[in-house]
């Protein structure tokens, strides 16, 4: 049935309150619970999905979860639980369909397709068992044993079945770090300090569990993190706000917005639509990926869903006043990347122009260099902007709307300008309605043109550390027969050594504290995401394969720091990054698809 537009005013969450901010640090219990929620309009279903909540504060919970608010140097402890247990205190099952020939947190042992018989072809069971999380905050210089270790995993603290592991196999290494000077953990949560000796940014969290992120995140379970103050923030009132604290109430008065764009399903009941199996998907380079009397796995490529939704509602309509907004955009969908404009109509015939510019003033991790007017804005998957949108002087009643055209299939920048398809006009080529009312309160924030931005400071230089390569290869290349599922790999220093996966040694291990280049090589036919763990780098260039080295620079909207970049088909791209935490991080794609299939790999850091 058909999902109206612009009937539900736009939710902006509040901040999550905290346990205690006396001491040495903010204390938050926050947890993930499984509830109905009303993400379509009013009048259609409600949809069970997971958020989290402040573990005291019952009517904290949502998707998306409110905001973590921390202050730049000062510690955050959170105790993350895993509540996904029924009334009755049993563990729920998964809202999706897990994959079990994937490489993932499997609690009931064995690791998936590596184990499997090579004669193997069959409909494997499906895995109804209890959900393993483990909370990352995405952007956070914090330790190891803080980091959301993908195997370091855990259940919630519920009866399991017999021969159940209620922790992954990193668990237990991690707990004693971090209890080595922090509280003693409990059954079905971590504890996770951070540090936030950072720049202020636009971090966020969600579940990190290995080979079942793409679900788990789809799932609802999504925050804010935001880091303020400090030596490298704007003096108070610069930019519009305020944004929401923990006990105001559910007003317009913001003028600091977060919004996470992120793509769904829905079956007609409301339920959460995701495929259940690989002959659902479709290649729009290459055709079925496998056919349909193939194996019948369940993983996907790429998930690319039919409807958009910000901050968990289907395309919203904010009231907006002609002043000065702060957007705090994430692009929070699996696979699918956003072109953002403001244009004065959502559908054909699209403006060649935007009808509103705004300006970039940071990105990831922090401040650009200088502010960017942009007409529209580029978001892969996991990548954040901080951005001011000028209202001011637009008559009352004025309706503007974001759309998106980036395509409806994973973003390839070679493709545009040439066959390029935008996302549907009707659907995932809309996102939200702005619609000007009255002005309620004079603007004092620097309009974004006469605004200087305190960035982080330019990180030393230094010679090539570190050359991987993304790309996409059948797993029969990588094991034989066994498993048909097409594995993507990460392979060290050059496409003609064996792809390497999670499970094996880790091969790019920073040198404690030392300036290093990173080279990522893209051979596939699509731009994919790249997240470094622990650390902000700084975009160096792209460059095409083959031709005589004339980088690029990097883009003028990633001049900050960073913790995500673009990664283009058929170019290497190169950023520097300081790793001064030691231990075990990871680095991988922010496809969550591909995440979960072995584009993701251990960092050691020495
Ligand atoms: Cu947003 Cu390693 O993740
Ligand atoms: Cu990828």
């Amino acid at each position: 049935s058909k999902i109206h537009k612009y009937k539900t005013r736009l939710p902006i969450p509040a901040a999550m309150p905290a346990i205690s901010t006396s001491g040495k640090a903010d204390r938050y219990a926050v947890e993930v619970r499984q509830f109905r929620q009303q993400i379509l309009p009013p009048g259609m279903p409600q949809t069970a999905v997971w958020g989290y909540g402040s573990a005291a504060h019952p009517k904290t919970f949502g998707y998306p979860a409110r905001t973590i608010e921390a202050t730049a140097d000062r510690p955050v402890e959170v105790t993350w639980i895993n509540g996904l247990v029924d009334a009755k205190g049993r563990a729920r099952p998964h809202l999706l369909p897990v994959d079990p020939t994937l490489h993932w947190a499997n609690p009931a042992g064995g690791v998936g397709h590596q184990d499997m018989p090579a004669d193997f072809s069959g409909t494997p069971a499906r895995y109804t068992g209890p959900v393993p999380i483990v909370t990352h905050v995405h952007g956070a210089h914090a330790a190891e044993e803080a980091d959301g270790y993908p195997t370091a995993w855990y259940l919630p603290d519920a009866p399991l079945p017999r021969g159940f592991a209620a922790t992954g196999s990193d668990f237990a290494a991690m707990r004693e770090k971090a209890e080595s000077y922090g509280p003693r953990w409990k059954p079905g949560q971590a504890v996770f300090r951070y540090d936030n000796d950072q720049s202020p940014g636009t971090l966020w969290y969600h579940d990190h569990a290995l080979g079942i992120t793409r679900l788990n995140v789809y799932a609802g379970p999504v925050g804010f993190y935001l880091i303020r103050g400090g030596e490298q923030d704007l003096p108070a009132g610069t930019l519009p706000g305020p944004a929401p604290g923990p006990d105001d109430p559910d007003n317009t008065r913001y003028y600091e917005i977060p919004l996470v764009i992120q793509d769904r399903s829905f079956r007609t009941d409301g339920s959460l639509y995701y495929p259940d199996s690989r002959s659902q998907f479709h290649d729009a380079f290459a055709g079925p990926y496998v056919p349909a009397s193939d194996i019948a796995p369940i993983w996907n490529p790429a998930y690319l869903a039919d409807t958009i939704v910000v901050n968990g509602r289907t395309w919203p309509q904010l009231a907006v006043e002609p002043r000065r907004y702060r957007f705090r955009l994430l692009n929070g969908s699996n696979s699918r990347s956003l072109i953002l404009k403001i244009a004065a109509g959502a559908t054909a015939p699209r403006p060649a122009s935007a009808e509103v510019p705004f300006w970039q003033i940071g990105s990831d991790g922090g401040w650009l260099r200088e502010p960017v007017q942009l007409e529209q804005l580029l978001l892969g998957p996991g990548e954040r902007a901080d951005v001011i949108v000028d209202l001011t002087g637009r008559p009352e009643g004025t309706e503007l709307f974001v759309i998106n055209e980036a395509p409806d299939v994973p973003y390839a920048a070679g493709v545009l300008g040439t066959d390029y398809q935008p996302a549907n006009l009707a659907t995932t080529g809309q996102v939200m309605k702005l619609l000007v009312v009255p002005l309620r309160g004079q603007d004092t924030s620097v309009p974004p043109e006469h605004l200087t931005l305190p960035a982080a400071p330019k990180l030393p230089d230094s010679a090539a550390a570190w050359r991987v390569l993304l790309d996409d290869l059948p797993s029969a290349t990588l094991t034989g027969v066994n498993h048909r599922v097409a594995t993507l790999g990460t392979v060290a220093p050059d496409r003609t050594q064996t792809p390497l996966r999670w499970h094996d040694a880790p091969t790019e291990k920073p040198v404690l504290g030392r300036s290093e280049t990173w080279e990522i090589l893209n051979f596939t036919d699509h731009s994919h995401t790249v997240h470094l763990h622990q650390v902000q780098f700084e975009v160096v260039s792209r460059q095409p394969f083959g031709i005589p080295p004339k980088p690029r620079p990097a883009e003028a909207w990633e001049s900050g720091r960073k913790d995500t970049v673009l990664t283009h088909s058929g170019e290497v791209t190169r950023v520097k990054a300081v790793f001064d935490r030691p231990g075990r991080f990871v680095w991988h794609c922010h496809m969550l698809e591909h995440e979960d299939n072995e584009m993701m790999r251990p960092i050691l850091v020495a």
